[in-house]
C-alpha cells in the first residue's frame, strides 16, 4: 500500500485535538497537522478537570478543530484513508464526543474507522518521533495515569507497573493545591522548588526496595500535608521547601521503579544491546525528573527517548498515529465500537 492519510481525534480530557498524519508505506510516519485546544482556562477556578464542563467545551470546539487540522494539512476528507478517534479510557462526556463525531465522519465519507486506546496512543507515538523498532519500554507519567509498560508490537502490551493509588501529575496537582499553588499544579510545584532545600523536609519513600515495578502516591501527599501543617502559616520559603522534598522524592521513586523494570527488561530479551525507554505524559516535562531517568537510564544500558514535549501530553497527532498502525494492520472496528470509561491495554 501506497502513503495512507488518517485523522485522529482526541478528546478523552482537557483537549480538544485533532491532526493528520502520513504513514509511507515503509512505516515512516509525518505529522501534517497537530491542532490541540487546551480547556485549562475552562477549569482553573475549579482546581481540576470538571468532566461536564469538559464534554461540552468539546461538543463547541470540535468540528473547528477538525476542519483546523484538515485545512493545515491541505486535506479534505476525500483523502484520508481512515478516523481514528479516542474511544476510552477517560471522561466518557468527552470520550463520546470525540468517538461519536468520528463515526459520523466515517459514515459521510465512506472511511474505516478505528477506536483507539488512548494508551496506546502514548505507547506508539516513539515509532513516530523516532521510528522506534518493537519491543521497549514505557513510563507513562500524566495526570491520570502512571504506568509502566512493555511495549512488544500494536495491540501487544504487557503491563509491569501501575500505581496502586494516585497517578503522579494528580500527586503534584494535590501538592500544589495544599500548598495554594495554581493549576495544573505540576509546571506550579516545578517553578516553586527551583528556589526551595530538598533536604529540609524529609518524605517517606512509598515502594522503594519492593520487588515490582509498581507505584503508590498518595502516603507521600499525606506526609506532605501533615509537614505543611506543622510549619503553617507557610512562607515562600516553606512552599519552596516543601515542593523541593515532594518533587525529589517522587523522582526518586520513579526512578526506584523503573530500575526494576531495567532488570527484567534485561533478563526478558539480553540479545538486545542498548534497549530504550521512552517516557510520556505531561510529568515528564518536569526536568528533575528527566534528568534523574537519564542517569538512571544510562547506568542500565538504555537510551532514553523523550518525543517532543507537545507529543508527551494529550494530542491528536498519537491518536492518528495509533490508527495509522492498526490500518496498516487491517485492525479496524465497527460502528458500533463502544466509548469506554475504562479500558485497560
Ligand atoms: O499528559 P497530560 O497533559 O494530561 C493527562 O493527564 O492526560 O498530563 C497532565 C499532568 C498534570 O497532572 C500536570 O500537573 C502534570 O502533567 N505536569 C507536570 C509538569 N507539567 C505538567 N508535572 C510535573 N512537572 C511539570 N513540569
Ligand atoms: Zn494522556
Amino acid at each position: 500500500t501506497a502513503r495512507q492519510l488518517v485523522l485522529g481525534i482526541e478528546t478523552s480530557c482537557d483537549e480538544t485535538a485533532a491532526s493528520v498524519v502520513a504513514r509511507d508505506a515503509d512505516g515512516r510516519g509525518t505529522i501534517l497537522s497537530n491542532v490541540v485546544l487546551s480547556q485549562i482556562a475552562d477549569h482553573a477556578a475549579f482546581g481540576g478537570v470538571v468532566p461536564e464542563i469538559a464534554a461540552r467545551a468539546h461538543v463547541e470546539a470540535l468540528d473547528q478543530v477538525v476542519a483546523a487540522a484538515l485545512a493545515e494539512a491541505r486535506a479534505d476528507f476525500g483523502d484520508l484513508d481512515a478516523v481514528a478517534a479516542t474511544a476510552g479510557p477517560g471522561l466518557i462526556g468527552g470520550v463520546i464526543v470525540g468517538l461519536t463525531t468520528a463515526k459520523a465522519i466515517a459514515l459521510a465519507a465512506g472511511l474505516p474507522l478505528i477506536a483507539v486506546n488512548h494508551l496506546e496512543g502514548h505507547a506508539l507515538t516513539a515509532r513516530l518521533t523516532d521510528g522506534l523498532a518493537f519491543p521497549y519500554l514505557l513510563l507513562l507519567v500524566s495526570g491520570g495515569h502512571t504506568q509502566i509498560l512493555l511495549v512488544s508490537g500494536v495491540g501487544v502490551y504487557e503491563r509491569w507497573g501501575t500505581t496502586i493509588d494516585d497517578a503522579l501529575g494528580e500527586a503534584f496537582d494535590k501538592t500544589a493545591k495544599l500548598l495554594g499553588l495554581p493549576y495544573p499544579g505540576g509546571p506550579a510545584v516545578e517553578r516553586a522548588a527551583e528556589t526551595g532545600d530538598p533536604a529540609r523536609f524529609v518524605l517517606p519513600r512509598p515502594m522503594i526496595g519492593r520487588p515490582g515495578s509498581d507505584f503508590s502516591f498518595s502516603g507521600l501527599k499525606t506526609a506532605l500535608r501533615q509537614q505543611a501543617e506543622a510549619v503553617a502559616p507557610l512562607s515562600d520559603q516553606d512552599v519552596a521547601d516543601l515542593c523541593a522534598a515532594f518533587e525529589v522524592t517522587a523522582t526518586a521513586v520513579v526512578a526506584d521503579r523503573i530500575a526494576h523494570a531495567f532488570e527484567r527488561f534485561r533478563a526478558a530479551f539480553p540479545e538486545i544491546a542498548a534497549p530504550a525507554l521512552v517516557v510520556a505524559g505531561g510529568v515528564a516535562a518536569n526536568r528533575r525528573l528527566r534528568t534523574a531517568l537519564a542517569e538512571a537510564a544510562a547506568a542500565a544500558g538504555f537510551r532514553l527517548v523523550a518525543p517532543p514535549l507537545k507529543l508527551c501530553t494529550d494530542n491528536g497527532a498519537m491518536i492518528a498515529w495509533a490508527g495509522a498502525e492498526r490500518l496498516a494492520l487491517g485492525l479496524l472496528d465497527g460502528l458500533d465500537a463502544p466509548a469506554r470509561p475504562r479500558w485497560p491495554l
